[in-house]
């Protein structure tokens, strides 16, 4: 559901469906507060017609100084779980739930801070957008943030993930968990951890046609 954050101007959404419009047009958005923590717009990557849409929280540090998602710790082991999963990232749509990256100050780094819901619900326009633009086969979301955005507050990962379930417009949609959680895995249960995700990526990808 997409909300307008008090005190702040709509998402300038574009009537176009093409991406590198909506990709343009967002550089301007100033939807909500993280428009002022975030360097820029990190918008989505890949192809329409891409089988499969993944969707993360939020850029982080990285990902804010590149302009690109997973581009940073979380993204290396998306990519390895990717591969393990024998899908090709070239293949697959990346893309957030929030699309500027928000943070506190622990001295001199920039320490990640979960988006809220008025944050989430300021950039579902550009989401949803992205969603019509690709039209995936299948959407994965990655972690709790990004299933909630598209499946409600009251998905749980735990409890649901690997179900396939379906958006308003029919696009089926799973979730698992967020790559960040096993880079904070503890040593012992980072190798099951990550065969699992690497599972979850091959069954969405038997899942997605085409
Ligand atoms: N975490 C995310 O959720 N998305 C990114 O792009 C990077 C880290």
């Amino acid at each position: 559901m997409s909300r307008v954050a008090e005190g702040f101007p709509a998402a300038p959404l574009p009537r176009s469906r093409d991406l590198e419009v909506l990709r343009s047009a967002a550089t301007g958005c100033a939807a909500c507060a993280l428009v002022s923590t975030g360097t820029r717009t990190v918008f989505g990557e890949g192809r329409s017609g891409a089988t499969i849409m993944l969707v993360g929280e939020q850029p982080g540090d990285s990902e804010d100084r590149a302009g690109r998602p997973f581009v940073g710790p979380a993204g290396r082991i998306l990519d390895e779980a990717l591969e393990g999963a024998g899908i090709d990232r070239g293949r697959v749509y990346v893309t957030n739930a929030v699309k500027h990256f928000k943070w506190t100050p622990r001295g001199k780094r920039r320490i990640h801070a979960k988006p809220n819901g008025v944050e989430i619900a300021a950039c579902r326009p550009w989401l949803d957008a992205e969603i019509e633009a690709v039209r995936p086969g299948l959407i994965v979301c990655l972690g709790a943030t990004a299933a909630q955005a598209l499946l409600g507050k009251d998905f749980r990962v735990t409890r649901h993930r690997g179900e396939v379930l379906r958006l308003d417009r029919g696009t089926p949609v799973t979730a698992t968990v967020h790559p960040s959680s096993i880079l904070r895995a503890p040593d012992a249960d980072r190798a099951a951890a990550m065969e699992a995700f690497v599972h979850d990526l091959r069954t969405a990808a038997t899942r997605a046609p085409g």
